[in-house]
């Protein structure tokens, strides 16, 4: 390095650093609802979803980060000369500075310039959440991520619309769809409908050892209304179904019976259905028609008199907890079926049968956990299409009957396009990748894009949560659950050090 070139570029680098250092923290708005800015880099605590303060004119706005990223501009800077020859020297500095845009959430809605931008603290977070808050009840699901201990409410009211809870396996959909029910269960009258494909909510009704005692009481009364079907309980709770419940095209699929390739088969099935007697085995295989008989033969090849849902001898069936109005919550644990088959035959004859009922306009909230199962993107075979079926329909008419939906799945394009377009409610949950979170960014153009990005960064139990339960979108952290968790996830001991 040339002589006097060392303490020059040393005052280049301090002449950056404090032009870096004195940029102001500016916002300005042209219409009141959205803002520009620019802050320092040094000590930036202005995170995307982040709530802000802006200060300007007298008054004090509150509003919120959408977009923040690194910009740079050019200006001179005049080096002084250093003895040992460097000369003074003009040169050309670039700049770096953070830049962003966000939305303004409370606060006089004129349009202003250069109001001073900070960091909100969690107690005037907290204070515009109380002043802003509806009538409806409200579910506190845990604290918001980006400021401090405030807790983040939802809107229960906005549970009358179709919600899609996303994120990838392990992410932790399952545990915070539960604090999601427990806080429904606790804090509105809604019904709850559980297709449980993994017995995960199979303990819905049994609090935590460790529950927060304040609220473990009225848990428990909650709780209380909460019936769990599964295929090994004896007596009234069994799952199960009686082949008359369910509709003709339903027992075609579960027959693999198509109207137009076996268009014989399926009217001796149609026949038989319209009659007084259910078909048996038995029946069928007596039948002086031909085609009877090979619809016997086809039960038998297929299994489907095997299914140990069939409710034989037994009154009733899970379909009759669907509709008991006094039954708070009926969780289906389909994961105590043994077959898909079975999984999906009652899949879709709930969903059917909670459709065919619908101008009793009994408010209910239809959950599905692993919707990719019920109502994928491309059914596997006839059943599941009948389930997934039935679910378009209610995701597109359903709700003015008040059957709503509340689908999670771990990616997007799993699930039937004509579903998730319905969803007006989103619970984002960590996506492991860009193109996932492209995919939610075009279903739910009504969210900010560079919060569902943010998704790919998210820990467990991290969400962001928008739509009509939560009007101005915002990045929580799910709380504790007080009941317990039904299917653990398989224990990780194999791995411990030895
Ligand atoms: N907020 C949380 N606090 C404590 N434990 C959690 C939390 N969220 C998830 N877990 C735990 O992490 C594990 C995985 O969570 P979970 O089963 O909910 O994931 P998931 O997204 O449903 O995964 P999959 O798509 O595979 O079903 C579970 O053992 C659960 O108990
Ligand atoms: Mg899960």
């Amino acid at each position: 390095m040339e002589p006097g070139l060392g303490p020059q570029v040393e005052s280049f680098r301090e002449a950056r650093r404090n032009l870096e250092a004195s940029v102001l923290p500016l916002a300005t708005s042209v219409d009141g609802r959205r803002f520009s800015f620019q802050a320092s880099l040094y000590g930036l605590q202005l995170p995307v979803g982040g709530y802000v303060v802006l200060e300007g004119d007298g008054t004090a706005r509150l509003g919120q980060v959408i977009t923040v990223e690194l910009d740079r501009l050019s200006t001179d800077v005049l080096l002084p000369g250093h003895t040992g020859g460097a000369p003074e020297n003009r040169t050309q500095v670039q700049v770096r500075l953070a830049r962003g845009e966000g939305t303004i959430l409370d606060g006089d809605p004129a349009p202003f310039h250069d109001a001073l931008v900070r960091a909100a603290t969690g107690a005037e977070v907290h204070a515009w959440l109380q002043r802003s808050a509806r009538r409806d009840a409200k579910l506190p699901l845990g604290t918001l991520a980006l400021a401090g201990d405030v807790p983040c409410l939802a809107d229960a009211g906005g549970f009358n619309r179709h919600t899609f809870l996303c994120g990838q396996s392990g992410s932790g959909k399952t545990y915070s769809l539960g604090v999601i029910l427990e806080q429904l269960l606790l804090e509105t009258g809604l019904r709850l409908v559980v297709l449980d494909p993994n017995s995960d909510f199979v303990r819905l009704a049994e609090m935590r050892a460790d529950a927060d005692p304040a609220l473990a009481g009225r848990y428990q009364d909650a709780a209380r209304g909460v019936a769990v079907y599964s295929a090994g309980t004896p007596g009234s709770r069994r799952l199960r179904l009686h082949a008359a419940d369910i509709d003709p095209a339903t027992q075609a699929a579960a027959l693999h019976l198509d109207p137009i390739a076996d268009r014989e088969e399926y009217a001796a099935l149609a026949e038989f259905l319209a009659g007084e007697q259910q078909p048996t085995l038995e029946t069928l295989a007596a039948s002086g028609n031909p085609e009877a008989r090979r619809l016997g033969l086809r039960l038998r090849n297929l299994g489907v008199d095997r299914f140990g849902v069939w409710a034989g001898a037994e009154p009733g069936s899970v379909l009759d907890a669907v509709h008991d109005q006094g039954a708070r919550g009926v969780v289906i644990d389909l994961g105590s079926l043994p077959t898909h088959e079975e999984q999906s035959l009652v899949a879709a004859v709930v969903l059917g049968d909670l459709w065919r009922r619908r101008h009793e306009r009994n408010p209910v909230l239809i959950v599905i956990d692993e919707a990719h199962n019920i109502c994928p993107a491309q059914p596997p075979d006839q059943l599941v299409a009948a389930a997934a079926e039935h679910a378009i329909r209610i995701a597109a008419e359903g709700r003015k009957y008040g059957l709503y939906l509340l689908v999670s799945t771990q990616r997007p394009q799993k699930i039937a396009e004509n579903v998730l377009s319905q969803a007006d409610n989103l619970v984002l949950m960590r996506l492991n990748s860009l193109a996932d979170a492209a995919f939610t960014k075009a279903a739910f153009s009504f969210v900010p894009p560079s919060l569902i990005e943010r998704s790919v960064t998210f820990r467990q139990g991290e969400a962001l949560i928008a739509g009509k339960i939560s009007p101005q979108p915002a990045l929580l952290r799910f709380g504790a659950r007080i009941s317990e968790e039904g299917g653990a996830d398989v224990p990780a001991t194999w791995a411990a050090a030895r």
